[in-house]
């Protein structure tokens, strides 16, 4: 899948894009994924309601309206579509917009499902115009024309569809179009986990793979996960690697400390490439404003990377601001990173 190739290598830790180790080949099976509603931790208000129309449409013998999931990369969009399809007691198809390259493999994918079943399209901003149009009527009308052959020998079928479920996942559900946006039912944002449901996370996770981890040890894990369950697990793998070596396989708070530290991810879940982000803005823009694409050029990143990678933990934890002209650090991103903020913002004390 091509998201796996614009993988950061050096900085794989804390990116929340899917390495391969997760990709979702490698985990379909993954033990670490829930597979029931209740023993999905967080995201209360999404599960309350997702909860209801799954019932509503089961008591109603029909499939579920289609569903759209957005928000940060590594919250579990893809865990909850195994979920949804699981309560539904139907198949599921995942794939994902840049690999669907040709309305027929789209063509190919619905004309396989059964009624009920769920298709997951993940990265669905990234699916091409000649397949989204054929999405519009699959979603709406649960049907396809397709064109074959070209001139005199031109032959158009309208092909009916099972009733099915699109779940699609998105980071940006700005970047739809608004005829693909309108066509999902059910619209659902998640957000970044607090530090308490990541430590759940973390010790659930802990007992599936035999890790022994105390309460506060999974706490400060959790604090420095930023707000992602990805990241969670994936520290938790790599600390549990420094308690087996340096503290017969527990983690303690003081193990938990002395790993992320070695691995320079801080107390709040900063990492290098967030801390270069901010003293980029500091030093070079005056703390901001600053555009986003002016950034991305300073600091040799993707602005959209900036945007769904570095900039939602950030926002929440109020080191960066968004404005109509640009970003900002606040005193607080200031601050932490050791820099005086001398008044307004952008306008720190010059020595
Ligand atoms: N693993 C990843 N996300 C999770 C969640 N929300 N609940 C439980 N385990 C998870």
């Amino acid at each position: 899948m091509d998201y796996q190739q614009e993988y950061d290598f050096e900085n794989r830790i804390m990116d929340t894009h899917q390495i391969p180790e997760d990709s979702i080949e490698a985990e379909t099976d993954n033990p670490l994924r829930p597979k029931t509603l209740e023993d999905y931790i967080g995201q209360d208000k999404v599960k309350e309601n997702l909860k209801i129309y799954i019932e509503a449409s089961m008591q109603r013998g029909e499939a579920l309206d289609h569903v759209l999931l957005y928000g940060p990369p590594g919250l579990g969009k893809t865990t909850l579509s195994q979920i949804i399809a699981n309560e539904l007691g139907v198949n599921i198809r995942i794939t994902s917009g840049p690999a669907i390259e040709k309305p027929g493999d789209l063509a190919a994918l619905l004309t396989n499902l059964n009624q009920g079943d769920v298709l997951f399209i993940d990265e669905i901003h990234r699916l091409n115009r000649s397949v989204e149009e054929i999405l519009y009527p699959a979603m709406e009308d649960f049907a396809i024309d397709i064109i074959t052959g070209k001139g005199q020998m031109a032959a158009s079928y309208h092909l009916p569809l099972p009733k099915f479920t699109l779940v699609g996942a998105t980071t940006r559900a700005g970047q739809l179009t608004a005829p693909l946006r309108d066509r999902f039912g059910v619209v659902l944002r998640l957000e970044l986990y607090s530090p308490e449901e990541l430590s759940t996370i973390i010790e659930r996770s802990a007992g599936i793979l035999g890790i022994s981890i105390d309460k506060d040890g999974a706490l400060e894990l959790a604090s420095r996960s930023r707000g992602t369950p990805r990241i969670a697990n994936r520290l938790l793998k790599r600390v549990r690697d420094f308690a087996q070596v340096l503290n017969n396989g527990n983690i303690t708070l003081d193990i938990a400390r002395t790993a992320l530290d070695k691995m320079e991810i801080d107390e709040l879940g900063l990492d290098q490439n967030d801390r270069r982000m901010l003293e980029a803005m500091i030093k070079f823009y005056n703390g901001g404003p600053v555009g986003i694409e002016t950034l991305a050029a300073a600091i040799g990143e993707e602005a959209v990377t900036i945007e769904d990678v570095y900039e939602p933990y950030l926002m929440q934890i109020g080191f960066l601001q968004r404005t109509p002209r640009g970003r900002c650090v606040t005193a607080e991103g200031y601050r932490h990173l050791g820099f005086d903020f001398g008044g307004s913002n952008g306008q720190p004390t010059l020595f």
